[in-house]
């Protein structure tokens, strides 16, 4: 490991987010295998592990893919942003669960190697070869599994704070980006695992809703997003630009504003507005989708924190950033947009007595 490296503090918000989704993922495992029980009688207990861990992991896919866009268009979904990579961690294991299970039940009866049989049964059991696949219902579904499997194995592999900071910020975030093709490949693994079997239309509506609502988040976050950089910025005497409305503020958590070019992270702290660079220096994460942990601003994506008054990076983190002037008048927050040099104060501005 890089003598420079140091992991970022575990934290209140993140023992309470992962006992969170141990508590949820505990109680979908009960009402799975006791409502399948108690439907059919005869009891499978590697059936049961398999289909109730490929549901959790295509659901957990799809909720991990929509945190983003979701915060985009509301900030009350912004707490579920925090620590997104411990439930994409969680996924890889449970859909992991569902593979290996999968791949020991249907190719492991064999002499040939599991693996090999993945990708060569279906040729024996249909009889056609590789490139013959023109009819979908004979289609090999579980390779397709296989990889998404493999690119959630190489995200969550990634995910540690080591790597952020010894890979290349474009290499991971391309590695990252690579989730929307596991998604891809797991839509066409189930849609077309359906077609072979038709046993359960319950996956139908699963899919069809889940990919639905992905793709709708992400227009609807994108459309919302265009419109705001797209607001013509009116400066008043002073140069200052209104942003928000003081009542649309909660103490602790910030809130992302573009003004023109400028992307900047309001936060109300301790009674007082604090308008910030709104890019992590440190893989460019969005400081206003974070909160303040501790008494420090907290990048919602790696934990990276700064002093909210000035901007300063704490011990552990890299660089500052700047910060804005604010002033607040007949409830409205305004903000200069030029940014002032990293590390210089901005004039506090406090809610009590502003008109
Ligand atoms: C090595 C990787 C994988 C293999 C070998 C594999 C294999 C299989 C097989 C054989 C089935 C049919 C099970 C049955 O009907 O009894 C299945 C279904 C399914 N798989 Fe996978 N899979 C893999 C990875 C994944 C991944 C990564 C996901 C999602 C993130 C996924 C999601 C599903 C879902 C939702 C079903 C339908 C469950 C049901 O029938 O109730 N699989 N898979």
């Amino acid at each position: 490991m890089s003598s420079a490296y140091k992991s970022v503090a575990w934290n209140r918000q993140k023992r309470v987010y992962d006992l969170t989704l141990l508590g949820l993922i505990v109680a979908y495992f009960a009402v799975f295998f006791g409502v399948s029980i108690g439907m059919d009688k005869g009891f499978d207990l590697g059936l049961l592990t398999i289909r109730s861990t490929a549901i959790l992991a295509f659901v957990l896919l799809h909720f991990v893919l929509l945190i983003g866009p979701l915060c985009r268009i509301n900030a009350m979904f912004l707490p579920l942003l925090y620590n997104r990579r411990h439930l994409g961690v969680v996924l890889f294991l449970v859909a992991l669960v569902h593979g290996v299970m999968a791949l020991m039940r249907y190719h492991g009866g064999t002499d040939v190697n599991p693996l090999v049989s993945l990708f060569t049964a279906y040729s024996t059991d249909y009889n056609v070869t590789l490139y013959e696949y023109r009819n979908l219902p004979h289609f090999p579904f579980e390779p397709l599994g296989f990889f998404a499997l493999l690119i959630l194995g190489l995200m969550a592999a990634t995910s540690h704070d080591f790597w952020l900071k010894n890979l290349k910020p474009s290499t991971w975030k391309f590695l990252h980006m690579l989730v929307y093709f596991a998604w891809g490949l797991a839509v066409l693994h189930v849609a077309l695992g359906i077609l072979q079997d038709e046993r359960d239309r319950t996956l139908v509506w699963l899919v069809s809703i889940g990919t639905g609502v992905v793709l709708l988040a992400h227009l609807l976050a994108y459309a919302g997003e265009s419109r705001r950089d797209r607001r013509r910025v009116a400066l008043d005497d002073d140069g200052f630009v209104d942003v928000c409305e003081v009542s649309s503020l909660q103490e602790g958590r910030g809130m992302s504003v573009n003004i023109g070019k400028e992307r900047v992270a309001i936060f109300l702290h301790r009674g007082r507005v604090i308008a910030l660079d709104n890019v992590c220096p440190h893989q460019g994460g969005p400081l206003g989708e974070g909160r303040i942990v501790d008494g420090f601003v907290t990048c919602p994506w790696h934990g990276r924190r700064f002093k909210p008054e000035t901007g300063h990076a704490c011990e552990g983190s890299h660089g500052s950033i700047g910060c804005y002037e604010a002033k607040i008048a007949g409830g409205t927050v305004y903000v200069k947009p030029q940014m002032l040099p990293a590390g210089t104060p901005a004039r506090p501005v406090s809610v009590q007595g502003a008109e």
